[in-house]
Parts: C-alpha cells; sequence; structure tokens
C-alpha cells in the first residue's frame, strides 16, 4: 500500500491579541490508498482544524505554522489558493456536520449537486443534471429523478445527509473526509451512513478520514483510529488493537467510558477527572499528564513522541514512556 496522505509535524496556531495560542502541536497522520481512517477525541482537541488546514479553508486568525502535508506528491500547506480550490472540488471531498447549514435552502437537491459538477468538473448543464441524478443514486435516494427537484427542507435529516454526501463525491475524489457527519442523527440513521460510507469506499475506491466523538460509531468502518487529546496524537493503531489493546491511559479513559457513549456523553470522561487545556494554556511536556492516573514528574519535561508498543502490531503506535516501559517489562 502506498500513502495518500502524509502530514507531519502540523502545527496550528490561532493568532490573539496576547499572542499566538497553539491548538495543534505536532501531529503526524498518515492514510494509506484505500484505507479509511477514524479519527476520535474529546470536543476542541483539534479535529476540525486540523482536516480544514489540508484544503486551505482554516477560519481568519487561525493559521498552519509549521509541518507540511504531502498529498499526491504535493505539499497541500505550500499550495496556492487556486490550486487548493481544485484540490478540494475534485481530489479531497468533504461532508460536514450539519446539512442544513451547509445547503443552500433555496436551490433545489438536484441543482445544488449540478452547480458542484459544473464549477468543479467543467461539466455542461445538461451533463451535470444527469450526473447530479446518479450521484443521488448512488448513495441510496429512492426515486433519484423526483428527489432531484425537491427542496432540502422536504427531504429527512437523513436524506439531507445522503445528499451531502453525494456532493462530497461528485469530484470523485481521492480522499473523503468526513466531519462528525452523523452527530446529529438519530442512531438508527447514523448506523445507515457509515455502512453507506464503507461500500462506497470500497466501490469507488477511495480512502476516508472520518471524524467523530463517537468510537463506538466507527468501529465498523474504520481500518485505523488516531486518538488526539489537546492536538496532539495520543496512540494510532489498526482499530482491533485500539479495542482490544488500547494503551495509552487517554485510550483507555475513551474506552471505559464507551457503554454511555453518544454524542455529547464524550465532552465529560466518567472515568477521569478534568478538562483538556484550554488552546494556549497547554501544560509543559505531555498535555494529558494533569488528569492521567499513571503521571510521573518527568512527563512534564517534553511532549512524548509517538513509538512503537513493544509486543503488539507494529503499526500500533503510542506517546507515552510510561506505558512502553512497561510493556516492555
Ligand atoms: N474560529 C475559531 N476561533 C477561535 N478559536 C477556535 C476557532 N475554531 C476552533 N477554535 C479553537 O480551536 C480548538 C480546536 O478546535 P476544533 O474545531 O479543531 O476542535 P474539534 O476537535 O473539531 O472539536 P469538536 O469535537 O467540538 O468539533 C478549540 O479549542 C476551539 O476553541
Ligand atoms: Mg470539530
Amino acid at each position: 500500500m502506498t500513502a495518500l496522505l502524509e502530514i507531519r509535524g502540523l502545527t496550528i496556531d490561532i493568532a490573539r491579541d496576547e499572542g499566538p495560542a497553539r491548538v495543534v502541536d505536532g501531529i503526524d497522520l498518515t492514510v494509506m490508498a484505500g484505507e479509511s481512517l477514524g479519527i476520535v477525541g474529546e470536543s476542541g482537541c483539534g479535529k476540525s482544524l486540523t482536516m480544514l488546514s489540508l484544503v486551505g479553508l482554516l477560519p481568519n486568525r487561525i493559521r498552519a505554522t509549521a509541518g507540511s502535508a504531502m498529498f499526491g506528491g504535493k505539499d497541500l500547506l505550500k499550495m496556492t489558493p487556486g490550486a487548493l480550490r481544485r484540490v478540494r472540488g475534485s481530489e479531497i471531498g468533504f461532508i460536514f456536520q450539519d446539512p442544513m447549514t451547509s445547503l443552500n435552502p433555496v436551490i433545489r437537491i438536484g441543482d445544488q449537486i449540478a452547480e458542484a459538477l459544473i464549477y468543479q468538473k467543467g461539466m455542461t448543464k445538461p451533463q451535470a443534471a444527469i450526473r447530479a441524478v446518479e450521484l443521488l443514486a448512488l448513495v441510496g435516494i429512492p426515486a433519484p429523478e423526483d428527489r432531484a427537484q425537491a427542496w432540502p427542507h422536504e427531504l429527512s435529516g437523513g436524506m439531507r445527509q445522503r445528499v451531502m454526501i453525494a456532493m462530497g463525491l461528485a469530484g470523485h475524489p481521492k480522499l473523503l473526509i468526513a466531519d462528525e457527519p452523523t452527530t446529529a442523527l438519530d442512531v438508527t440513521i447514523q448506523a445507515q451512513i457509515v455502512d453507506l460510507v464503507r461500500d462506497l469506499k470500497t466501490r469507488l475506491n477511495m480512502s476516508v478520514v472520518w471524524i467523530t466523538h463517537d468510537l463506538a460509531l466507527i468501529a465498523g468502518l474504520a481500518d485505523r483510529i488516531a486518538v488526539l487529546y489537546a492536538g496532539t496524537v495520543v496512540e494510532d493503531a489498526p482499530v482491533a488493537e485500539i479495542f482490544d489493546r488500547p494503551t495509552h491511559p487517554y485510550t483507555r479513559a475513551l474506552l471505559d467510558s464507551l457503554p454511555t457513549l453518544a454524542g455529547e456523553a464524550m465532552s465529560r470522561l466518567p472515568s477521569i477527572t478534568g478538562t483538556p487545556p484550554e488552546p494556549g494554556r497547554r501544560p509543559p511536556g505531555c498535555p494529558f499528564a494533569p488528569r492521567c492516573p499513571l503521571a510521573q514528574p518527568a512527563c512534564s519535561d517534553a511532549v512524548p513522541k509517538l513509538a512503537p508498543v513493544p509486543g503488539s502490531d507494529p503499526r500500533h503506535r503510542v506517546a507515552c514512556p510510561i506505558v512502553i516501559e512497561r510493556a516492555v517489562a
């Protein structure tokens, strides 16, 4: 397998009057061709900003200040806005959380998808209209010719999210990034959307990055899981390893909270006290140390680097010298 996306040392800062506040602190992430990567972590840990930085959609005053993101031989962080716009449409597709804020309420569903195709792919209007109906069929929308004529408010939440997926797929991307695309939906519909994306990933031979609060939800979709904490990757491993051998104390706390875990519930972790640091108020060394049951004074010395877990799958890496020492012992 070859790497489709390689993020190295990504650092993101928010410009503030009192000085820059670091929100993402040296993230490394790799997505192989055809692979699906799940990204989990509490609210505010930098999941969305990390992905937005790749396609030049960071909000005002927030910038990627170090690192690289190689995609198809080019560094996305160094591309011009125009070049990034082309990547966004055709090579990297995005699905966001709330379809009602991303769909234009006064444009019919089919026309919205067609507009994206005309803009991104240079299709003619009739070509785009046909392709829009095909895309609606692809994402499992019944009677797609009729639904193409519908207004966004006429569809259910789950159907609107399918429309968003169709738009994300319009450019036939190599990579689909889904940022908590099911949080607003009920549990059954969430599972259907996950199944749909898994199916499309295989059929279209794409890679998928799926951001969520909900580790259980993506268990069946992700090949690999990266666990983020306060703008760092604390554990990165094949999905079975994460469930069978969670190693970082933070990952263990996430799994302990699984039975009660549903969307918002993960903003509080029942098994550990405290909250993640605010941007700009990161403690020195390991950002998790203040909440960690295993913390020792040395944890404040340096930010731990990801390293393989002895005795586990070689792709299982964790950023905690203490648990690595224990695994050796
Ligand atoms: N537009 C903004 N202006 C100022 N701070 C921001 C802005 N967007 C995000 N932040 C801050 O950056 C940090 C990371 O934000 P990000 O949106 O990446 O988190 P997240 O992991 O996606 O969280 P969630 O799970 O809630 O979506 C947060 O602490 C947030 O307060
Ligand atoms: Mg987010």
